[in-house]
């Protein structure tokens, strides 16, 4: 290229960055897109398909129960909640006591490679945001199929790896989080599913909504945005303050977000049927 072309290639750039900041049609991307939440979207499929008081639910993974108590809460139905660790357990069952819950809801310690129930105990699976750390998903899912009933569904919402996400920045993310690198991958994780005997019925792509939900919600991201860039510039401060593993988890999590905003990672929910 010779230097007029240079220029004149130039001058088209300056054009564009000095209108992006503040100027039409940049300011469209101001207004919202009216994301949607993946947990209303998953909560409005079990209103839809009519779980009621006589339902049996399992949520997997459930964490703090917050989930499960909502679902006890909105449907009248009866739930097992399910997670590895004791810790969160404990939170989970405060809090069903807190809203007095507890002749619907109930929690066992187990791990979803391994469930602890009897075959074709449930109607509905609830699986939000665990698979991504189970090491044997195959396993995993094959045991949700086990304590199905027949016909039963299994509700899941996930995280992908897009092809923006580098290697590099899928290790940094992944390790300090306990996550399993190859269940961010959409095919190695639809034939796991297809192998454990389900039917994908729905595929909702939600790429990144969830996270501009949450940061219009109350600017989570951009919150944990600027965290990430005090936390680099003092970094030996702050992994004094909070220890090194600590330092790393946090960081890990905000990239998580961020990846999201970015199309580096991307949410999907399923809905499968047995
Ligand atoms: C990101 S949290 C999601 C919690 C909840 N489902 C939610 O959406 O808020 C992931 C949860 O999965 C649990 N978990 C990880 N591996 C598990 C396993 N193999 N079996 C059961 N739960 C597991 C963790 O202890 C944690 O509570």
């Amino acid at each position: 290229m010779d230097k007029d072309t240079d220029s004149f290639k130039l001058d088209k750039i300056y054009q564009y960055l000095w209108a992006a900041h503040d100027e039409a049609p940049f300011t469209l991307l101001d207004r919202s897109l009216n994301p949607r939440s993946s947990t209303v979207f998953m909560l409005d499929f079990i209103r839809q398909v009519g779980v009621n008081e006589d339902s049996s639910l399992l949520d997997i993974g459930c964490g703090r129960g917050n989930h499960t108590i909502a679902l006890a809460d909105r449907f009248g139905c009866n739930i097992t909640g399910i997670d590895l660790l004791a810790s969160n357990l404990e939170l989970a069952r405060k809090a069903t006591v807190a809203v007095r819950l507890t002749s619907r809801v109930n929690f066992r310690q187990g791990s979803i490679e391994s469930i602890p129930a009897d075959d074709e105990t449930f109607d509905y699976i609830w699986c939000r945001d665990m698979l991504i750390h189970v090491a044997e998903l195959k396993q995993g899912l094959k045991e949700c199929s086990r304590v199905l009933r027949p016909g039963g569904t299994m509700l899941i919402y996930t995280t992908f790896r897009t092809e923006w996400l580098e290697m590099k920045e899928m290790a940094r993310v992944c390790d300090p989080l306990g996550i399993i690198m190859r269940n961010l991958s959409p095919d190695y994780f639809e034939q796991a599913m297809s192998d454990a005997g389900f039917e994908i019925l729905i595929r909702e792509m939600m790429g990144g909504e969830q996270i501009e939900f949450l940061e219009e919600r109350d600017r989570r991201y951009s919150k944990e945005l600027i965290r990430i860039a005090r936390m680099i510039r003092q970094r030996e401060r702050f992994v004094r303050e909070m220890g090194e593993e600590c330092y790393q988890t946090a960081l890990a999590l905000y990239h998580w977000g961020i990846y999201q905003l970015l199309g580096k990672l991307s949410s999907t929910v399923y809905v499968l049927k047995k």
